[in-house]
This record gives structure tokens, sequence and C-alpha cells, in this order.
């Protein structure tokens, strides 16, 4: 398929952003992907080091809130498709502080999709969530099933998601939507339950459990989810919304005790502490609908869990410049500016 196409992967510099960018080469050779983002905290250029030089890479710094500066990246780069990871991503931030998340999540969506609408694209991918449907006790969430986003990270990215829908309704725009579950594997920001666990773990520090450690959650490892999204962009149907399940639950002590056997250390590092405000109880996902398209997810949970940890072990230095505060002055070094 697409080796001529071109790809605008918006928050390419994080997590999930820059393991699809890799997969996107791996499976692409003659791709050209402009990867545009801001570099917030969660951006790290280091995520692309091993495809910064070659050709088809072009690196745009800039917010996707800039109406003008979007403009600029349609006029110059002509993209074919416009995958949207660009986000404020954690759930605790969003407590503190939503405003940035209000911003991006929303009036980030909004100014893409403008955009896409004035220059023209043959699909438009809105990366939404599983937070959009909220909790559920039992059974699972289906693509039609309301919406009842509990944090400031879900209400603006449910926001993101129905904005996106409304360009496909009104404007007839080729949108399509996914919502993930969990994700984990490499190059996730160590602020994140699997990675600030290992990390801590790794340094015999103490892994802060909220409330009683059984909140649920369904995980999904990166390179699947990769793969389910491409999928989704090729094989889609405008206007559609597709879950993408890791069917893989645990409760957060599970995936704590998984990480002390692989990390070698003992029970004694958990530390229960205050519970998040509104911590939804457990996420599920039925995702019949994308099975049906054709795709499933293929990694096992005990395989990609040990490639997590061995990841974070054998790149001591990426998370060390990051937990140290190190990467600020890098940034600053780089880029002229403070974070
Ligand atoms: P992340 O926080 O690691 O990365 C977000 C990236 O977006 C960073 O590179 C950041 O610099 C960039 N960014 C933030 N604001 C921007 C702006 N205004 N303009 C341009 N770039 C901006 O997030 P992630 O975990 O990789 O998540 C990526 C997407 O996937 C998000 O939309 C998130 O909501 C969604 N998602 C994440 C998960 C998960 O488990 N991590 C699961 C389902 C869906
Ligand atoms: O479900 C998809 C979502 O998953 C994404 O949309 C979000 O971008 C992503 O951040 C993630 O949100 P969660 O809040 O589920 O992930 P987090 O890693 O922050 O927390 C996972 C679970 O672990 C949750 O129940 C809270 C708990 N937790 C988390 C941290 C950081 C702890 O018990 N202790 C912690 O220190």
């Amino acid at each position: 398929m697409s080796k001529e196409k071109t790809y605008l992967v918006t928050g390419g510099a994080g997590f999930i952003g820059s393991n699809y960018i890799k997969f996107l080469f791996e499976t692409y050779p003659e791709v050209k992907v402009v990867n545009l983002d801001k570099l917030t905290y969660a951006g790290n250029p280091e995520n692309l080091k091993s495809v910064e030089n070659r050709s088809g890479y072009y690196f745009v710094k800039g917010d996707i809130c800039d109406r003008v500066l979007v403009a600029d990246v349609f006029r110059k780069y002509s993209p074919d498709y416009v995958i949207n990871f660009a986000a404020e991503s954690h759930v605790d931030r969003s407590i503190g502080d939503p405003d940035d998340f209000i911003k991006t999540d929303i009036y980030g969506v909004y100014s893409l999709l403008e955009n896409c609408r004035k220059y023209g694209i043959e699909r438009f991918v809105q990366i939404s969530t599983d937070e959009v449907y909220g909790s559920i006790d039992k059974g699972s969430f289906s693509e039609t099933d309301t919406f009842n986003p509990s944090s400031p990270y879900a209400a603006s990215k449910t926001g993101g998601d129905r904005l996106a829908f409304s360009y496909f309704v009104t404007y007839d725009l080729p949108v399509v939507i996914t919502r993930a579950s969990n994700n984990y594997g490499p190059n996730q920001y160590p602020e994140k339950l699997i990675p600030l666990f290992i990390t801590n773990a790794m340094d015999d520090k103490k892994l802060p459990l909220y409330g009683d450690g059984k909140n649920v959650r369904d995980w999904l490892y990166v390179e699947d989810h990769c793969k389910g999204v491409e999928y989704v962009l090729q094989n889609g149907k405008n206007g559609e919304a597709y879950n993408i399940a890791g069917n893989c639950e645990k409760q957060n002590i599970e995936i704590t005790k998984k990480i002390l056997e692989l990390t070698g250390q003992s029970d004694k590092l958990i530390e229960y502490v205050k519970d998040r405000a509104g911590h939804d109880r457990r996420y599920s996902l039925d995702d019949s609908k994308i099975a049906k398209l054709g795709w499933q997810p293929e990694y096992d949970f005990e395989e990609a869990m040990r490639k997590t940890v061995q990841w974070y072990q054998e790149n001591e230095e990426w998370w060390r410049k990051i937990k140290s505060g190190e990467y600020l002055e890098y940034y600053k070094e780089h880029y002229g500016q403070d974070l």
C-alpha cells in the first residue's frame, strides 16, 4: 500500500506517537512522515533518535493549537493522512491543572480539523481513549455506549472525540476515531503506572499504589496499538469509532506484583497511598467491531511485560535523564527556552 503517502503525525515525540513513527518506517520504508510536536515535558526527541536523520522524516516543533502554524505545515507538506496523537495525557496532571488539557485536547483538535477541511486530506484519525466511557463494574463498553468521562483529561478527550465526529457529519470530512486501553512499552514517560513502578523498583524506591490497589485497567502493548491504529486508518469506515483493546484486564496490585517479580524486588516496596480523586474503578472494552474488521492484538501479557521491563533495564540513561531533571537542561540547551 501507501509507500508514497505523507503522514502528518502530531504528538510524534511522545510515547505512542514515537512508537507509531518507528513502526511506519519499518513497515513502509519509502513513507514520508511529518512529526508536529510542541515538545511539552512529555515530548522527547531522543525517542526518535533511530529515525531523525533518515530521508522521509521531517520534524516541526509547534503547537497544534496554532492554526497559522498548522496551515503552514499543510501548505508545505500536503499530508494525505493526519493522525492526531498530540494531547496532554496524564490524568493526575489534569486533576492538578486542567488548563492545557482543555486547550490541546479540544481546541487543538479543532485547529487540526479546520485545516484538514481547508486543505483536504484522505483521512483524519483522532486518537481518543477508553476513558471517554468512564468506569464500568461489569461487562464491557461498545462504541455506541454513552460517554461518562470522570476526569478533566477524559472530559477534554471526549470533547476532541465528538468534535472530530461532528466534522464527519457536518462537513463530510473523512474522520475515523480510535479508543484504546492503557498502553505500555518502551519510551513511556515515567509518571505512568508501569514505567514509574519499574524505575522505582530498580532504585529500591517505594511503589505508591493508589487506594486499595484493586482498580482494573485493560493493558495493551504499544506495538499492538500502533498496528491497530494503522489498521483502522487503512480499513476503517469514515465516521466510525473503533475500540482497541488489549483483552488483558488486571488489578493494579497484580501489575505491581508482576513488576516486583521481574525486577527481583520484594512486596515491602509496596506503599498504599491516598486514592486519586474521582478514580475510575474499572475500564473494559468490547473489541468485537475491530475484530470483525480483521484486527486483534498479538502480544501475550507475560512476554510484553518482560520486554518492557528489559527495555527500562537496558535504557537507564533515557529515564534517569527525565527523572533527575537533566532532560530539562538538555532541552534548554537545544531549544533555547525552558519547558
Ligand atoms: P504522551 O504524553 O507520551 O505524548 C503526548 C505528545 O504530544 C508529546 O510528545 C507532547 O509534546 C505532544 N503535545 C502535547 N501538547 C501538544 C500540542 N499542543 N501541540 C503539539 N504537540 C503536543 O502521550 P501518549 O501516552 O503517547 O498518548 C498519545 C495519545 O494517545 C493521546 O492522545 C492519548 O490521549 C491517547 N491514548 C493514550 C493511551 C495510553 O495509555 N498512554 C491510551 C489510549 C489513548
Ligand atoms: O485508559 C487509557 C488511558 O490510560 C489513557 O487515555 C491515558 O492517557 C493514560 O495516562 C492512562 O490513564 P490511567 O490513569 O489509567 O493510567 P496511569 O498509568 O496514570 O494509572 C493506571 C492505574 O494505576 C490507575 O488506576 C491509577 C493507578 N496508579 C497510577 C500511578 C501513576 C497508582 O496506583 N499509582 C501511581 O503512582
